[in-house]
């Protein structure tokens, strides 16, 4: 097992340090090495996705990632943002398929904005194509026309792209409980009425699946009203860009869910859900079970070791059950830890 691990900006270098504590605590055999992405690597070699963390991630079965990104560099020429760096080495890696669990823990019912009876037992898997989309669509810019500033994206899929993410829906869903809800446009954007048509298609292959469609603003409302009708949601890069931190916020915290990001082979690239909380990093109160969470979808997807996994999110729900929280995830009555404590929680409980 060869593990390229980039912690990152902000709270990410923290929480990986963590997470790579559990991983070594597993005693599984593997080889580890750091490199660069994200604003540390444009402070080291102005480039977010330097060469040389090209050539290790290219060579990695897997990829850890913590988060990238903060205020210093949100000026910064476009091609030395952070955020360039991680949308290079998804694409370069063609890792065209994120799985975006959201899981609410029954500790946790109460952390939820929502309801506790409209949450309980919420278990979602957003399915988001990864390397395509208005994302990486060309003509892209702001020019000047006629006089005044003009600003252009191109939103754009090709039926083999829609497929074989449908076809990621699909097997997760068999599964699961053998749902799929196909999130688009079609109402309004031709690209997406071509998805809804691949995603019929598609469907056709898996009769055993049932496959519903549903327009992206009825989605985002129905996700606040009635989560829980939801099994596995797939849709688009931007729409699952938005759907999937909406989801996330259901379960109370962003900073439980990992996610995961792979290719046609399961070589994968495994980050939390949320960013790098330029707010709190250095501060040692940042929550890792994310990112801790994200290395049990590693073993899980890149390296077919379902126990080892297993083994990580029981800790992760001893650690809940014991009433250890960090300040994301706090409330009256529980005991607040930090980066570290928590780490230490998790391990001992593994
Ligand atoms: C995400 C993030 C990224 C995205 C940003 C940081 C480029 O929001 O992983 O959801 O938009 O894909
Ligand atoms: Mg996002």
């Amino acid at each position: 097992m060869k593990i390229c691990v980039l912690p990152g900006d902000g709270i990410g270098p923290e929480i990986m340090a963590e997470a790579v504590r559990v991983l070594k605590e597993l005693g599984l055999a593997f080889e580890m090495e750091e490199a660069l992405l994200g604003g540390c690597a444009v402070d080291a070699t102005g480039d977010p996705y330097p060469e040389a963390t090209q050539k290790l991630a290219q060579a990695a079965d897997a990829v850890l990632l913590g988060a990238v990104g903060g205020p210093k560099w949100d000026n910064n020429p476009r091609e030395q943002r952070p955020e360039r760096g991680l949308l290079g080495i998804r694409k370069q890696l063609g890792l065209f398929a994120n799985l975006r669990p959201a899981i609410l823990y029954p500790e946790l019912a109460n952390a939820s904005t929502l309801k506790p009876e409209v949450v309980a037992g919420l278990d979602i898997l957003i399915v988001r194509e990864l390397t395509g989309d208005i994302y990486f669509g060309q003509p892209r810019g702001i020019e000047v026309r006629n006089g005044e500033r003009f600003g252009f994206n191109t939103m754009h899929y090709t039926e083999s792209e829609i497929r074989r993410i449908l076809r990621v829906a699909f097997e997760a869903a068999r599964k699961r409980s053998r749902k799929v809800c196909s999130v688009d446009k079609m109402n309004v954007l031709e690209c997406t009425q071509l998805w809804r048509d691949v995603a019929i298609e598609t469907g056709r292959e898996y009769p055993d699946v049932e496959l519903s469609h549903m327009l992206v603003d009825n989605a985002a409302m129905q996700l606040v009203k009635n989560p829980r009708q939801f099994d596995v949601m797939v849709t688009g890069n931007l729409f699952g860009d938005i759907l999937s931190d909406e989801a996330s916020m259901l379960t109370g915290s962003i900073g439980m869910l990992p996610s995961a990001s792979l290719d046609a082979n399961n070589k994968g690239l495994y980050e939390p859900c949320h960013g790098s909380a330029p707010d709190i990093a250095g501060k040692g109160v940042a929550n890792p079970l994310a990112t801790i969470l994200s290395v049990a979808m590693m073993l899980r997807y890149t390296f077919a070791n379902d126990a080892a996994a297993r083994r990580i999110e029981d800790a992760v729900k001893k650690v809940l059950a014991q009433g250890l929280r960090t300040g994301d995830i706090y409330e009256p009555g529980m005991k607040q830890v930090g980066t570290r404590e928590m780490g230490d929680a998790v391990l001992a409980a593994l």
